[in-house]
């Protein structure tokens, strides 16, 4: 719904983990803006900057030489404003942001960020700040847009790792192990996967048998092939433990008492405790199943560092320009996406909390498993 105040100044923020794009994005957005006569004011450290007022001016000096850097020029944190923790609990900090953007005459706010960035966004607009959202991760999980800009160039990072990798598990006869980032979402581990030749790839949609893992591991060596590469996202699951993660879920949604319902929520984050070094107990399994040295490699935050590729740049300067148009015409709360060639604005509320997983019927699973790739089930 086209809002009437006219837009003359605006805050820009960058929420969540770091990724390649985002100064692009930030570049696009303001840029696009001052020349719409539309003033730029660059907000530190994602929404806890917006909640203790620090602020700085982001003007044609501030915003040129930045299209190839990677991170954030205005560095980022992962603070939820309606649960900002401070001691001895938790507190609804929306009041006190929107506070300080009358104080500071921010008529609108940019928040560039991954799932859980929309959702802080939309209470924020719920609240009646006027929002508009960019779609940024590695992860590519966020709802609503064909892909978010970081993506791209954590796929090449990760696809090149896997590449270098071949040289030691053949040389080696071994099993080589590689640890993907990705949550909740396979994308960047099934791309990497694919696009590097990994042999058996591991995301949190499927569920993995360590037995049918071994298996397919130990079919390549009654070929004469006494190597193989295993990559996995930091969030796939063995059946046995979905199946207890999934448990846990139904109590918690089960849960009517406030006892029950913390009981779940203990539960729940036992299981991520123990799930975490998952990769290495999967190291282990298969080196005792096949009789194969194995070794582990995780790429952590190299996934997510230096400059962004071109698609990337691309991708980031093309949502952020058309994110200063639509704030020009007073279109909020909504996420500029990315649909086909054109840059859409979806509305916040069908964004926030639906997360992009790879659908099992999507062409990257059967491209996969038709060119023989073990996906663990
Ligand atoms: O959201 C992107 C992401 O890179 C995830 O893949 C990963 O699980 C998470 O961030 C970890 O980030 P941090 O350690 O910065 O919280």
């Amino acid at each position: 719904m086209p809002s009437m105040t006219p837009i003359t100044r605006i805050g820009i923020l960058t929420a969540g983990g770091d990724c390649p794009g985002l100064n692009a994005a930030i570049r696009g957005v303001g840029k696009a803006a001052i020349r719409r006569h539309i003033e730029v004011i660059g907000i530190r450290d994602g929404f806890l900057g917006l909640i203790e007022n620090r602020t700085f001016p982001l003007d044609k000096q501030a915003l040129a030489g930045i299209l190839t850097v990677g991170g954030t020029i205005l560095g980022t944190s992962r603070v939820k404003p309606h649960r900002l923790e401070v001691k001895g609990g938790v507190r609804d900090v929306r009041d006190v942001i929107l506070a300080n953007c009358a104080k500071r005459g921010l008529n609108a706010v940019v928040c560039i960020g991954g799932d859980g960035t929309q959702k802080n966004a939309l209470r924020l607009a719920e609240k009646g700040l006027r929002i508009i959202t960019l779609p940024k991760t590695i992860d590519n999980d966020v709802a609503m847009t064909d892909t978010s800009f970081g993506f791209d160039t954590a796929l090449g990072i990760a696809t090149e790792a896997i590449d270098r990798l071949h040289s030691t598990a053949h040389s080696h006869h071994r099993i080589l192990v590689v640890e993907l980032m990705g949550h909740r979402a396979g994308w960047l581990t099934l791309g990497a996967g694919i696009a590097g030749g990994a042999d058996v790839i591991l995301i949190p949609e499927i569920p993995y048998s360590v037995k049918h893992i071994a298996t397919a591991i130990r079919r390549r060596g009654g070929k004469g092939v006494n190597f193989s590469i295993v990559a996995i996202a930091e969030g796939a699951l063995s059946i046995e433990y979905a199946t207890r993660f999934r448990e846990a879920k139904d109590q918690k949604s089960r849960a009517r008492s406030p006892d029950a319902r913390e009981q779940a929520r203990v539960e729940l984050a036992d299981l991520d405790r123990t799930h975490a070094g998952n990769t290495m107990r999967l190291a282990n399994d298969l080196e005792k199943l096949t009789g194969l040295e194995c070794r582990v490699t995780i790429l952590g935050y190299v996934q997510r560092g230096g400059a962004p590729s071109a698609v990337d740049r691309l991708l980031a300067t093309r949502l952020g320009t058309a994110c200063a148009e639509l704030l020009q015409e007073g279109v909020f709360p909504v996420m500029v996406a990315a649909r086909g060639e054109r840059a859409q604005p979806v509305p916040l509320d069908q964004v926030a909390g639906k997360r992009k997983q790879v659908p099992l019927d999507h062409p990257w699973i059967a491209a996969a498993r038709a060119v023989g790739t073990c996906l663990g089930d």
